[in-house]
């Protein structure tokens, strides 16, 4: 090795020794007639001086290292001077005075400070990513994640998980997003495609008998992206045979909660885990995967709209929709411009508008309020009563269909809480959401939906429905929520072959379809396939969430931009006509071939 220690290790007890360090230039200073330097490796920066009393050549050479620079020195690990101790740095009552030094390589300088953790154009970040992951921050998120997927490996394979590696190129299977497709030259004219998730395969693992199987599994998705949606992506992913919902959500909450307390002891999590169905999740809160770190609950006061002589509430209701809002606290005297802001918000979310009503600081009945001309006092009052609203509270009032008042109301309540400061970074708020319909109906395409993927099962208790009733069967599906991502998704499927071909023809695929598709899996089912269900955690996201970051991006070493672009390599990229003729392929746009 060309270090005997590391930077980051260097502490009191190592006083005295001669030590050999390798790492970058972190910073330099030069400062009455010597030079420091902090010098950074993985395990942390230490302080090294150079004095050109006692070391004349390496402190000449000192005084043109530049931050970046590769160096290996040689030194004794001295008590730093009185009054000069960094507690700031892990290693700051120590510095290891320099002896000899040299450049193993030097470094242009680099697009963007290393050093400081300011904000970086995107683009230099991702295209720069060797560098981006040089800083501190980028490294502790490595670290983490080496952590949690070593954990998770750990928790599983005592529990007689059995981890499987299953195929990258196969067949689609449907996860809702559009499939990445791979030619094949063997096979001229037909592709691959990658797996959205490993769902059919894990499955055919319990027809096959293993029981229990894990899998630190990469997914691919064309889909758009988001902070928290990269197009390749990582889940844990479990299916158990001879369970049912209990089962997994017991091992889920075990798992997470033995995971946060080895890896991230310092923060809260309420415990058991607080589970909402559906229902509840969406009365209450408007979306499906919500942040219960704080209140400003959703309050429907469609009863008193009705009552009312506001034009808007009727014509909203009229159209089958609700009236709803949320109250935020203190904000009672926002003035013209932040309610303008408030409503421009909610239409650039699909609202037609917002209905605000503030309550005076002095009096919980006097009221101002956009539509104070419909609204009489004591329909105010009843609105206020609904809310337990409090002097100087504000109202935010949406009235819509169901679906846009809810999206509405959950931006709205977040963007409250991030003004007002409300969501607790040291609280992991894990939620499980259940109970969800198996169906939604798409009006778009004159079909149903599945809310989570064509093999989770209905409830027993409403299979009967499926015939007459689709929108009320119940699906045997579960989310793990966290701080308002949606963390994990599972359900218990379905084993019998009959009602999964049945589901299929509901959701409106042809027989020809169904064999061609999915006639291998169910072919499987129909070989004494166990009772079995399942979960996907998504391990980017729980990084995010762990490590207090607001994208994915921040938690992957080489993630893409928002265009699906690989900024280092510039993938995906044109390839040659003899590639595309290779695989019998010609390009519709034939410029777009090299060469
Ligand atoms: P689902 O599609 O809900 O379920 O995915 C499970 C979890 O994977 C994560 N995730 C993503 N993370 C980053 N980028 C993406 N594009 C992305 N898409 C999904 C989320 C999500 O909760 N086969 C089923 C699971 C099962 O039924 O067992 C599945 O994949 O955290």
């Amino acid at each position: 090795m060309l270090k005997d220690h590391s930077c980051g290790e260097l502490r009191k007890q190592h006083i005295g020794q001669e030590v050999t360090l390798a790492g970058w230039v972190h910073r330099r200073r030069d400062h009455g007639g010597m030079v420091f330097i902090d010098l950074r490796d993985r395990e942390g920066i230490v302080q090294v001086v150079f004095n050109p009393q006692t070391a004349q050549q390496a402190y000449e050479v000192a005084t043109s290292l530049r931050n970046e620079y590769v160096i290996q020195l040689s030194g004794e690990v001295t008590l730093r001077p009185r009054g000069t101790a960094n507690a700031n740095l892990d290693t700051g009552e120590v510095e290891v005075s320099v002896k000899k030094l040299a450049v193993l390589n030097p470094s242009p300088t680099p697009p963007f400070y290393i050093n400081e953790d300011v904000d970086v154009d995107e683009l230099l970040c991702l295209k720069y990513r060797y560098l981006y992951l040089r800083r501190q921050r980028l490294q502790r998120n490595l670290a983490l994640r080496h952590r949690v997927i070593k954990f998770i490996r750990d928790f599983l394979d005592g529990r007689g998980f059995l981890e499987v590696e299953t195929p990258i190129l196969i067949k689609s299977t449907p996860e809702g997003a559009r499939d990445y497709l791979v030619p094949s030259r063997l096979n001229l004219g037909k592709f691959y495609a990658l797996p959205q998730s490993p769902q059919q395969l894990k499955q055919m693992l319990m027809v096959s008998g293993l029981e229990r199987y894990f899998q630190i599994a990469r997914c691919f998705r064309d889909e758009d992206l988001r902070a928290d949606r990269q197009p390749e992506f990582t889940q844990c992913d479990v299916e158990m045979s001879f369970v049912d919902e209990e089962d997994i959500l017991q091992l889920t909450e075990e798992m997470f909660t033995s995971l946060v307390k080895e890896v991230i002891p310092q923060k809260r999590m309420l415990l058991p885990f607080p589970r909402l169905t559906y229902r509840e999740a969406m009365e209450r809160y408007g979306t499906d995967k919500p942040d219960i770190r704080f209140g400003m609950e959703l309050r429907d006061i469609t009863d008193i709209a009705l009552q009312t002589e506001f034009d808007i509430f009727h014509a909203a209701i009229k159209a089958g929709g609700t009236v709803r809002g949320i109250c935020v606290p203190g904000c009672g005297s926002y003035t013209r411009h932040q309610m303008d802001e408030l409503i421009g918000q909610a239409t650039s979310n699909g609202a037609r508008g917002l209905t605000t009503v503030s309550i005076s600081s002095e009096s919980s009945t006097s009221f101002k309020s956009t539509a104070l001309k419909h609204i009489t006092q004591a329909q105010l009052e009843s609105i206020a009563a609904r809310f337990d609203a409090r002097q100087g509270d504000l109202l935010l009032i949406v009235a819509d269909k169901p679906d846009v008042v809810n999206n509405v109301l959950d931006v709205l309540r977040r963007e409250m809480a991030d003004r007002l400061n409300l969501r607790d970074k040291n609280l992991l708020a894990f939620t499980f959401i259940t109970d969800f319909p198996l169906l939604q109906w798409n009006d778009a395409t004159n079909k149903w939906d599945v809310m989570h993927h064509p093999f989770t099962a209905p409830k027993d208790e409403d299979i009967a429905l499926l015939d007459f009733d689709p929108a009320s069967v119940g699906g045997r599906h579960y989310d793990l929520v966290c701080n308002g991502s949606e963390l994990g998704s599972g359900s218990i499927r379905m084993h019998h072959r009959q009602l999964q071909e049945k589901i299929f023809t509901l959701l409106g695929y042809s027989s020809e379809e169904i064999n061609q598709q999915f006639g291998p899996f169910l072919a499987a089912l129909e070989y004494g396939a166990p009772p079995h269900g399942g979960i996907a955690l998504g391990i980017d996201r729980t990084i995010m969430i762990f490590a207090g970051e607001q994208s994915i991006r921040e938690v992957i070493a080489f993630p893409k931009n928002q265009n699906a672009v690989d900024m280092i390599f510039d993938a995906p990229s044109v390839v040659t006509r003899q590639q595309l003729d290779e695989l019998n392929l010609t390009l519709k746009n034939k410029q777009i071939v090299k060469g």
